[in-house]
């Protein structure tokens, strides 16, 4: 089918991209967020093939990237058109990468039904265990610390629990991934409650 092909055309791009990308935006990043994605999107009876090739570029432009890999939105575009890809699905491609990758506060009412499945699948990836170690991976690459007990500026990987891991949630956009979200936000918190529990046992 037409769709297999397009999909497994871009597959192939972005793993070149971002195969060893070491800032938590790796290929095994972007595979493990197609797939919730497509999960989540066949749950809430969403256009499958829009979410697949979103959920595969989301995170080709973003500004967190190293700059040798990190595209321009027009290159995604660009990159989609070639493969005369119909041009509407191009067009809601682009949107919903450039709302997750600018992380822009858009309303929720005003995203696609396509959209909130990629963002669900993208903050699914930032909870859970898995969250927990790109959380760490990330400040250990920015030269942060893992954890201080009062760091005012709060740049250590355990408050970026509370700015960020916890609040997710409840951000849910779909009813599929705000369950989804549920086991992975208590194992943060159990997670925490451990660590707290082992700085307390060496005071
Ligand atoms: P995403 O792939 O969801 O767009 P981000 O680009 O925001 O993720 O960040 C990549 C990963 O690094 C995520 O798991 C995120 O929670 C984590 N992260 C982002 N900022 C920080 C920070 N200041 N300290 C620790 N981890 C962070
Ligand atoms: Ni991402």
């Amino acid at each position: 089918m037409e769709e297999n092909y397009f999909v497994s055309k871009v597959e192939e791009f972005v793993k070149k991209q971002l195969y060893d990308e070491a800032s938590g935006h790796d290929w095994w990043h972007i595979d493990r967020v197609r797939k919730n994605a497509l999960r989540i999107g066949a749950t809430e009876n969403a256009n499958i093939f829009i979410v697949e090739l979103a959920a595969l570029l989301h995170d080709l432009i973003d500004d967190k990237l190293s700059e040798d890999v990190k595209l321009q939105i027009n290159d995604v575009e660009r990159l989609l058109m070639k493969m005369e890809i119909d041009r509407k699905v191009v067009a809601d491609v682009v949107d919903i990468i450039q709302i997750i990758s600018f992380r822009k506060k858009t309303p929720v009412h005003h995203l696609s039904l396509e959209a909130k499945v990629v963002q669900d699948a993208d903050r699914l990836d930032a909870i859970g265990a898995i969250g927990i170690a790109r959380t760490f991976t990330y400040a250990g690459s920015k030269g942060n610390l893992i954890y201080h007990p009062n760091n005012k500026e709060g740049t250590d990987a355990i408050s970026h629990f509370y700015d960020k891991l916890l609040k997710l949630k409840d951000l849910m956009n779909t009813k599929t991934g705000k369950l989804l979200a549920e086991e992975r936000h208590q194992f943060l918190q159990v997670f925490l409650d451990q660590f707290y529990r082992e700085c307390n046992e060496v005071k």
